[in-house]
């Protein structure tokens, strides 16, 4: 069963000099979760925000779910500190985790929704004995470290496998994409089956951002 679709803008390609601005902007043009992209220049080649920043959001009043995709080596410590900054959902990757299992439960036992996310060479097969752990899978559309990045073509294959072990499984997982998701292929990524749509720089870069979500929540329904 398909969920209702969320679309998640990642603040990645916001203006960090404004960014309470900036998200306060994407909630009022209709954005679901606000998607914080954490690099550590060690799992990814890039260096970005931390907990202090996610609680810095909750303090100036950001209620909608905050869904923190962690692409940081070791993920334990963080996985804490997060959830006491405000995170919503965590998200990690396979590879940077010694034990998968005991990190999703770990965020489940700190109140949080949980996931994996999975590169574009990562197959789903990390997946199988984690099902009831998960609340979300995050497929990478993109190598991560850096948005403004194509959208790989064959991740499309991989959304639709996956939607298919998730239509199989007897648990509620939202099926996220994330990367080079944009205005003009978001509808064939959700006919593949995904619900969940992260978009950087589709909507950092328009002058509007309630229009651009408004036509994307459009494209994507409409091939529904
Ligand atoms: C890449 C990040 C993405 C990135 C997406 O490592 O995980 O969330 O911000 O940016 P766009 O939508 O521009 O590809
Ligand atoms: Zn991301």
């Amino acid at each position: 069963m398909k969920l209702h679709p969320i679309i998640a803008p990642s603040i990645l390609s916001a203006n960090f000099a404004k960014l309470g601005e900036e998200v306060d902007s994407v909630i009022a043009g209709g954005a679901d979760w606000i998607h914080f992209d954490v690099m550590d220049n060690h799992y990814v080649p890039n260096l970005t925000i931390g907990p202090m920043v996610c609680a810095a959001l909750k303090t100036h009043g950001v209620t909608s779910p905050i869904d923190v995709h962690l692409m940081v080596k070791p993920v334990d410590r963080l996985i804490n500190e997060f959830a006491a900054a405000g995170a919503d959902i965590i998200t990690f990757h396979p590879e940077a985790s010694e034990h998968i299992h005991r990190n999703l439960q770990q965020i489940r036992d700190a109140g949080c929704k949980a996931g994996l996310v999975l590169n574009p060479a990562t197959p789903l097969t990390h997946l199988t004995h984690v099902m009831d752990k998960l609340d979300v899978v995050l497929l990478m559309s993109v190598n991560p470290g850096f948005g403004g990045q194509s959208f790989i073509r064959n991740t499309l294959d991989k959304i639709t496998d996956l939607r298919e072990l998730i239509d199989n499984s007897e648990h509620e997982i939202r099926l996220e994409v994330d990367g080079g998701v944009k205005l003009e292929n978001i509808a064939e990524i959700a006919n593949a089956g995904a619900d969940t749509f992260v978009a950087g720089s589709a909507i950092f870069s328009q002058p509007d951002y309630m229009e651009i979500i408004e036509k994307l929540r459009a494209a994507i329904n409409k091939h529904n």
